[in-house]
């Protein structure tokens, strides 16, 4: 049987596990996906204890993405984005990925919107919004990022492939944008907040809420009265959970299987 799991301090409420053993069972592979809630400090030793142990892969949250790259051989994406959120303990070693990145990716083409060629605003700039940016860059759309605090906006733009970065006062881009994706935390557990204004919405737009809880936030809400493409946030965290399964057992992940998992831990 092999050990699958997740790292991260606080794990507690994390949907990973359920949805990874729902792949499990509907695939046959004998493995068990559990939570490690490690001390900061003791990072460098759970990581390097993992690998002794024979632990076939962890995905990594909240502190530890950032931690992680150095304890790692990160893929060169993981590294541009500066997270990891997946180890794969092999024989040469853990190597590191995000997989945060495919699931914009893939979550945008399972509504069949095409980023090539687009023209996108990422609001937010913390983890979420760098590999938002990255994807979204690197899949051929022309990114705005825009953030509260613009000089990491700006910041992350000038190592993001033809990226432009602002202030929230640069939101107003999202009337001319193909795709937006709020990765900022505004509308987490609040069901009437929304960062970004209503008027902006368009029927031309597609948007993507990393934001799950609540699934139906403001910002789809509005989206959807203004005729826009919405996809909620449990549609992000499948699919960086599928990219994650995909990428440790080299199967196709049961998509459905898997999702219906997760939306029925979800409201
Ligand atoms: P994550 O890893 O989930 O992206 P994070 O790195 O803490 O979390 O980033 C949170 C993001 O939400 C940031 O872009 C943050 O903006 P700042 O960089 O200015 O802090 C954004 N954010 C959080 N609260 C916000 C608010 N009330 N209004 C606008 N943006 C907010």
């Amino acid at each position: 049987m092999q050990v699958y799991g997740l790292v991260g301090n606080p794990v507690g409420h994390s949907l990973s596990p359920p949805m990874h053993e729902a792949a499990y069972d509907a695939t046959g592979v004998d493995a068990r996906y559990v939570t490690f809630e490690p001390e900061r400090s003791a990072i460098a030793d759970a990581i390097a204890g993992a690998d002794a142990l024979g632990i076939a892969g962890l995905n990594v949250t909240i502190p530890f993405k950032q931690d992680v790259l150095e304890l790692v051989d990160p893929d060169p994406l993981a590294e541009r984005i500066g997270a990891v959120n997946t180890i794969d303990f092999g024989p040469d070693g853990p190597k590191g990925y995000n997989t945060d990145a495919a699931g914009v990716t893939r979550a945008f083409e399972r509504h069949d919107v095409e980023l090539d060629g687009s023209v996108a605003v990422v609001v937010g700039a913390g983890g979420a919004g760098r590999a938002a940016a990255f994807a979204l860059a690197d899949a051929g759309a022309a990114v705005h990022i825009a953030n509260r605090t613009a000089a990491k906006a700006e910041e992350l733009a000038s190592v993001v492939p033809r990226a432009t970065g602002g202030g929230l006062d640069t939101l107003e881009r999202i009337a001319d944008a193909d795709v937006l994706v709020n990765a900022t935390s505004v509308g987490m557990e609040a069901p009437d907040e929304t960062p970004v204004p209503a008027s902006y919405l368009h029927a031309d737009l597609a948007v993507l809420d990393a934001v799950y809880t609540p699934i139906e936030t403001k910002l789809l809400g509005d989206a959807s009265s203004a005729g826009a493409v919405t996809i909620d946030g449990a549609w992000m965290l499948l699919l960086q959970g599928v990219e994650a399964f995909e990428l440790w057992t080299g199967l196709e992940a049961p998509i459905d299987s898997m999702n219906d998992t997760l939306r029925s831990h979800l409201s």
